[in-house]
């Protein structure tokens, strides 16, 4: 595993780690306001054949995945980002699900903002919509959700079978974007769980550095492989919404789950609250 402190990049975990990192890099330009990391989305992103993504997503039942997606320097920016956030991680383990950890929404837009911004990037969301034909939406600002890290650091780490279940009224999407893959990891899936006189169509892939999975939570059955020896995983993850209404109910359990399989109690209920 590479110990990125001791490159230029990784230094930048001082007061605020990502804005350091921006001041000082030239991956984006001088300095890298969001309008930066737009416009090197947006050109990316026009390079990319939509219709084609679009096809492939209806075929394989609500799924796409790019080996490439996120421009290099954009990706180094948040794999860095993602390396100063290690002392914010809060681990989980629930026997037969998962064991990892996560960094929610609320951290992430005190320490590195520039992941939020990417959340709401035009660009990005255009070509979401595109792909899914869904109008879509942020998640309310008291999910812990709405975009996550997640951390596979000690051997063994792992997400069992499952889905992206969605407690709104309408669906859920999940973007997960490659970080740092130093690991053996897979996601395995199988696709047309729900889709009826469809056959099942198992299938697993690597999601490198910069690389993109798309799919609709509640139709997709996945899983993260266990993390091997001395390796190290960090992916992004996104969740868009078609309807962010939910009932109190299921908002409330919405919530214990994130608390107990996530974040802890501390970082949800702080970000209900609406603290720093
Ligand atoms: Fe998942």
């Amino acid at each position: 595993m590479s110990d990125a402190r001791t490159s230029p990049i990784a230094r930048a975990d001082e007061d605020h780690p990502l804005d350091a990192l921006s001041e000082r890099s030239s991956l984006i330009g001088t300095v890298a306001p969001p309008s930066e990391l737009e416009l090197a989305l947006a050109a990316r992103i026009s390079r990319l054949d939509g219709s084609r993504a679009r096809v492939d997503f209806l075929r394989q039942g609500a799924f796409l995945c790019l080996d490439e997606f996120l421009p290099p320097e954009i990706t180094a920016l948040l794999a860095a980002s993602a390396r100063a956030l290690l002392s914010e991680v809060n681990r989980n383990y629930l026997p037969g699900h998962k064991r990892g950890g996560s960094v929610s929404r609320y951290t992430i837009d005190r320490l590195a903002p520039s992941i939020a911004q990417l959340y709401r990037s035009n660009a990005l969301l255009r070509f979401l919509e595109r792909t899914c034909g869904d109008r879509l939406l942020p998640s309310p600002d008291d999910d812990p959700h709405a975009y996550a890290l997640y951390y596979y650091t000690r051997p063994g780490d792992y997400i069992g079978w499952h889905y992206d279940t969605s407690y709104y009224h309408g669906r859920r999407y999940t973007l997960l974007i490659g970080l740092i893959d130093e690991s053996s990891c897979r996601l395995d899936y199988v696709l047309h769980t729900r889709d009826p006189g469809i056959p099942e169509e198992p299938g697993s892939v690597q999601i490198p550095p910069g690389g993109l999975v798309f799919f609709d939570g509640d139709r997709l059955r996945h899983r993260i492989t266990p993390l091997g020896e001395r390796e190290m995983r960090v992916s992004l993850t996104f969740e868009y919404l078609t309807d962010p209404g939910m009932r109190p109910w299921w908002r409330l359990i919405s919530n214990m789950k994130d608390a107990v399989a996530y974040f802890g109690f501390r970082q949800v209920m702080r970000g209900r609250r609406g603290g720093a």
